[in-house]
């Protein structure tokens, strides 16, 4: 959970969303977040995701890093049951995980899970995206930018969470450890490359801890 933003600000958003969209399996998944302090995108960004992808008409999209599917469940809404949406995650525990909440939810129809490196996994898929959405270690930001960018139709959005990392990224706040600290550069490095890649039009929308969104338009 980012500290960006005061937190009346933050449970106004998330209660606006959860007013649009109410899901008990939704619920449930932030249950889970909550007591494992497993990092969602959580609930107000989660549905900024699916705004991004229905309003390209997303009908295949590819997450880099999809947890136990609680950022999948808004995409699978966004390119419907007939649309496809490859998920990836290093934890092989996480494929049932997410396929019993999206089941239920009726959300697992367009899923093609894979279990493993997220780049591997997009190396693997043939053709182009509509949507790719980056939630990986931030790391392997500026590799993940440097594939996916090639693999985006024109028309087509990266979504890309945590660009601001608390405030971090600007010099907010104070150092936190050092492996938080670590991820600072790798971040910049990739947000610099999506800006001055000239085939894509970018903003950083400060909801939550940042989402990146750029859309291809050449
Ligand atoms: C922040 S969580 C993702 C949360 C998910 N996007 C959501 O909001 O529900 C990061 C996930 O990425 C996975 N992960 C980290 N590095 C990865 C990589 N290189 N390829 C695939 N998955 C990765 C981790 O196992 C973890 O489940």
């Amino acid at each position: 959970m980012s500290e960006l933003q005061p937190r009346e600000i933050e449970d106004y958003l998330t209660n606006l969303a959860v007013v649009e969209h109410r899901e008990a399996v939704l619920e449930e998944m932030e249950l889970r977040a909550g007591e494992q302090g497993f990092p969602i995108v959580g609930r107000s960004a989660g549905r900024f995701l699916e705004l991004m992808a229905r309003s390209v008409g997303a009908q295949r999209a590819l997450e880099l890093g999809s947890g136990f599917g609680y950022s999948a469940y808004f995409l699978a809404g966004a390119v419907g049951s007939d649309g496809e949406l490859v998920c990836s995650d290093l934890d092989p525990a996480n494929r049932d995980r997410a396929e019993g909440y999206l089941r239920r939810a009726g959300r697992w129809d367009p899923v093609r899970w894979w279990t493993g490196d997220g780049l591997e996994v997009l190396e693997a898929q043939a053709g182009e995206f509509d949507v790719i959405f980056c939630d990986v270690d931030k790391e392997a930001y500026p590799d993940a930018w440097r594939a996916a960018c090639e693999r985006l139709r024109p028309g087509g959005v990266w979504l890309c969470d945590n660009v601001l990392w608390d405030g971090r990224v600007a010099g907010l706040g104070e150092p936190g450890p050092p492996e938080r600290e670590a991820m600072i550069e790798p971040i910049r490095e990739m947000t610099r490359l999506v800006v001055d890649d000239e085939r894509f039009v970018s903003s950083i929308v400060p909801l939550r801890d940042g989402i990146q969104v750029a859309l291809r338009v050449a």
